[in-house]
């Protein structure tokens, strides 16, 4: 049995103030049955180091350098990420994808950075709206696993990957339960290629408009093993509801 995951990608959002006062109202809000972990901007990690040690949240940052250390201005290794005990790192998200050009395999070296260090990469995929309008959804979450799946094959049971059309990322347009449980079952299809136990162990989770009023019915679906949630991870009680909806 998968134990669902709820993780947070504040994005570029945040300040001192305000993040203490979210990771308060999230510690407040005490146990829940799934995992539950924030991905917030690096210069915030050692509050959240703070907020969170000794509570069952999890936290983790949004992006990892390709590189281990060196001449890469601007850039934060994985090793960095690691001294602020993160647990996860999301690579390959769609907004890297586009405005930084982040290539699959790219997205591959950092997964594998990420699991040298021994973190979880939350690797996310997904496609444009015209790719689906063209009925290219399934080989587009293929081609950008693939390199993954080389990359990381050894450890692939400790990665975690998430679906995230990007036709429903801060639109509020959702995938409907069945869009997003048939591209879930094609990812774990894909893993299995590979390992088919690990397959059964990752977790794959929903990403794009998950709010508290849609989070159940998503996270009722057989291969929808938790969200990746954006706009709704910055209000304490919309994170929380949707953690008590997995
Ligand atoms: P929204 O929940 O704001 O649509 O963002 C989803 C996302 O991109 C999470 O990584």
């Amino acid at each position: 049995m998968r134990k669902k995951l709820i993780a947070g990608n504040w994005k570029m959002n945040g300040s001192l103030a305000a993040n203490a006062t979210l990771l308060d109202n999230l510690r407040a809000g005490g146990a829940v049955g799934c995992e539950l972990a924030v991905c917030v901007p690096a210069v915030y990690l050692s509050q959240t180091q703070s907020a969170l040690t000794g509570s069952s949240i999890a936290w983790g940052a949004q992006d990892v350098s390709e590189h281990e250390s060196g001449a890469y201005t601007g850039e934060i290794s994985a090793t960095m990420l690691k001294d602020f005990a993160c647990g996860y790192v999301i690579v390959g998200h769609s907004e890297r994808r586009s405005y930084h050009r982040e290539s699959d395999e790219l997205v591959a070296i950092k997964a594998a950075q990420v699991l040298k260090s021994n973190m979880t990469p939350i690797v996310c995929v997904g496609e444009t709206l015209s790719e689906r309008e063209q009925g290219h959804t399934d080989a587009v979450v293929i081609r950008q696993l693939q390199p993954v799946l080389a990359a990381v094959s050894s450890r692939l049971s400790e990665i975690v990957v998430a679906y995230e059309p990007v036709w429903a990322i801060g639109t509020g347009k959702t995938a409907t339960p069945d869009m997003a449980q048939q591209v879930h079952a094609v990812i774990r299809a894909a893993l299995a290629s590979v390992d088919v136990h690990a397959a059964n162990t990752i977790r794959i989770l929903y990403g794009g408009s998950m709010k508290p009023d849609n989070a159940k019915e998503l996270l009722a679906m057989s291969d929808i093993d938790g969200g990746l949630i954006g706009g709704a991870s910055l209000k304490a009680a919309d994170f929380l509801a949707i953690a008590s909806a997995a």
